[in-house]
């Protein structure tokens, strides 16, 4: 995907955003050693990258197909009433996708941390809803944030396998994903965490 059509997807704003998160650097250092992170991950991330870039369409197929099997997912997506909002569904579709990329390519970086601030808040009362202009269901309880990281793991390994890789490859690839998206979701926990609980 280039630049310019990254520019052109509603409501993405890596790097243009005002939000800035409040860890630091050394923080998210720490964060990323308690995931075992290391350089090797950074490498599997990449590869995964190339994997999936013309698969986001159908991971995006079975991961929007297992919020609309559950309706306390869906909840989030559909006005208070239970009514679906599908042109929000419509708008995040594509920022997921890009993050797909984004979780693989990107560096974690100032504007990586910013923009995972952002992220957050997006889930949250502050500024759900506010980027597409609805008025869904709001916010999702971070138990659900967390939760998630076993669907959005586990699913993944079949599309990291479609390309030919060696069951070596595929295992790096799989585990360092599921670093980078606990990774993330623990950054996601900070605004919903109480002031001076940390
Ligand atoms: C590991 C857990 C999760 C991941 C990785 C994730 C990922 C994302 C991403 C990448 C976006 C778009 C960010 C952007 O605007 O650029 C997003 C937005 C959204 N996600 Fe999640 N999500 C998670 C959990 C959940 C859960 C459990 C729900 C409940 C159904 C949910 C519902 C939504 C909704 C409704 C939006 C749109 C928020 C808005 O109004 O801007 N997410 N998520």
């Amino acid at each position: 995907m280039t630049t310019q059509q990254k520019t052109q997807i509603a409501g993405y704003d890596f790097g243009r955003t005002s939000t800035r998160s409040p860890v630091t650097e050394e923080e998210l250092d720490k964060l990323l050693k308690t995931v075992l992170f290391t350089d090797d991950d950074r490498a599997a991330l990449r590869m995964a990258g190339d994997v999936l870039e013309d698969q986001t369409d159908r991971v995006l197929d079975v991961w929007y197909g297992f919020v609309a099997d559950h309706p306390h997912l869906m909840a989030y997506f559909s006005t208070p009433g239970g009514e679906p909002i599908q042109r929000y569904l419509d708008r995040v579709r594509p920022r997921f996708a890009q993050w797909i990329l984004d979780t693989c390519r990107r560096p974690f970086d100032r504007a990586w941390l910013d923009y995972q601030e952002e992220i957050a808040l997006r889930h949250t009362a502050d500024k759900k809803n506010v980027t597409d202009g609805v008025d869904a269901t709001t916010p999702i309880p971070l138990r659900y944030l967390v939760a998630f990281i076993y669907p959005i793991t586990a699913t993944m390994r079949d599309f990291l396998a479609a390309k030919g890789h060696s069951a070596e490859e595929v295992e790096a690839m799989h585990q360092a994903w599921f670093k980078a998206v606990t990774l993330q979701a623990a950054l996601w926990s900070r605004p919903y965490a109480r002031e001076n609980h940390a």
